[in-house]
């Protein structure tokens, strides 16, 4: 035997109390202990802005929760989902605040997401040695834009219906093999019975592949500690531990979060939402205006803005995935933007042009908002491809402290 198997049976053996009785056979409350506990030390700094990550766990698990408790009543056929959806509403008990925290809820997902991601932006949390941290947390974005579009088209309305086909449509685009692929992807010769069953069998097992790939996420959070809005490496001195700090500030956040959501599930339910889709899908009516989410609204604009079709497409992927590469793109050896000044001008131009292109992809698609948005198309990729490049080559940063403490 090993020493070390040795040990365990030691371990065992020695094993006072509860604590020690569980934990030496499966160690898991020390994981949790050294996740998000007294084992766990984070920089003394961070700011109510690191509250994000952690609001993110809690949406997935309010869309987890009442998207398990939906499907019990749902059917994913479309003679009976819209019917099914209405049922819900009105002879389910409480299926009224079930669902519009779902659909609410998501809203907030993505509210709480879009924070984490500029604040990750602004603070340089995607370089060195973070880079792959990074790149999960880009394909939890895209993870979970994914079951968004999927989830919004099983309630069966105008919406979900045209909007689904405005959105598979763009995989025709693809030379060759494009038309072939769409027939693939909506099981069909248009969207349809085969298009929602899928789509919501996908909308269900998406999320258990988010929180999978959460976790992935927090190890690789775990294996250099969180960033800190001065942007330098801290040593043990400047960390506290998780439990109680952080925990504490966590539950303030926890709390406005529930307040929000609920402020606007029982007092605004169906501000964020789209009238048409109340009218249940009809293959024959086009809706006037097709409008997405909210949340995808910005890359909704950047594919309507290239008059071609494919350029459409790759422009829209292109503007996604660009954020894959921002570790490279942004190579100065400055983490935090306090101390980057022409960075952080980029910065807030970016932003203002990313709520630009939100509010763009909401207005119809004629002039003057076609010219608008393809000019801000071309700043949008000039950011990352143009200005971040140059000025993390020619900016002087402002004098960095040696220590959070100074
Ligand atoms: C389901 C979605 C997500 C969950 C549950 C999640 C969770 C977390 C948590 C708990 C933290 C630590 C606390 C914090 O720094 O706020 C964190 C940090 C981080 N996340 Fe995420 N995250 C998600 C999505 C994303 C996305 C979409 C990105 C970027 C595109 C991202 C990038 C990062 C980075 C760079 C950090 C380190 C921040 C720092 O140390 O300054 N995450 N995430």
């Amino acid at each position: 035997m090993s020493d070390n198997y040795k040990e365990k049976f030691e371990n065992v053996k020695n094993a006072k109390g509860i604590y020690q009785w569980i934990d030496t056979r499966i160690p898991i409350l020390s994981l949790i202990n050294n996740t998000v506990g007294k084992g766990y030390y984070a920089p003394k700094n961070l700011s109510y802005l690191w509250n994000f990550g952690v609001l993110a766990f809690l949406s997935l698990l309010v869309q987890i929760v009442t998207g398990v408790l939906l499907a019990m009543h749902y059917k994913p056929d479309t003679r009976y989902a819209f019917e099914s959806v209405e049922i819900i509403m009105r002879d389910v008990n409480y299926g009224w605040l079930l669902r519009y925290t779902h659909a609410v809820g998501a809203s907030m997902f993505f509210s709480v997401l879009y924070v984490h991601i500029f604040r990750g932006m602004y603070y340089g949390s995607y370089k060195n040695p973070r880079e792959l941290l990074w790149f999960t947390g880009v394909v939890l974005y895209i993870m979970v834009m994914a079951s968004g579009f999927l989830g919004y088209v099983l309630p069966w309305g105008q919406m979900s219906f045209w909007g689904a086909t405005v959105i598979t449509s763009v995989v025709s685009a693809i030379p060759f093999v494009g038309d072939a692929f769409v027939v693939w992807v909506w099981g069909g010769y248009s969207v349809d019975d085969p298009t929602l069953n899928r789509f919501f069998v996908l909308h269900f097992l998406i999320p258990i592949l988010i929180a999978g790939m959460s976790m992935l996420h927090v190890v690789g959070l775990h294996q250099f500690g969180s960033n800190n809005p001065v942007g330098i490496e801290v040593e043990k001195k400047d960390k506290i531990p998780f439990y109680p700090y952080y925990i504490v500030k966590d539950m303030v956040t926890v709390v406005l979060f529930f307040l929000v959501l609920f402020l606007f599930v029982f007092f605004a339910p169906n501000y964020l939402g789209h009238p048409d889709n109340y009218i249940e899908a009809d293959p024959l009516v086009t809706p006037m205006h097709i409008v997405p989410e909210w949340y995808f609204l910005p890359f909704y604009a950047i594919l309507r803005a290239i008059p071609n079709k494919l350029g459409g497409v790759i422009a829209m992927l292109g503007a996604l995935f660009i954020w894959f590469v921002l570790p490279w793109l942004d190579f100065s050896k400055i983490k935090s933007g306090r101390y980057r000044p022409y960075f952080r001008s980029a910065f807030c131009i970016f932003i203002a042009n990313f709520f630009f292109l939100m509010w763009l992809g909401g207005q119809p698609a004629e002039e003057p908002y076609i010219t608008l948005s393809r000019l801000a198309v071309v700043l949008y990729f000039a950011h990352f491809l143009v200005i971040l490049p140059l000025i993390s080559k020619y900016e002087k940063p402002c004098y960095l402290p040696d220590s959070i403490n100074d």
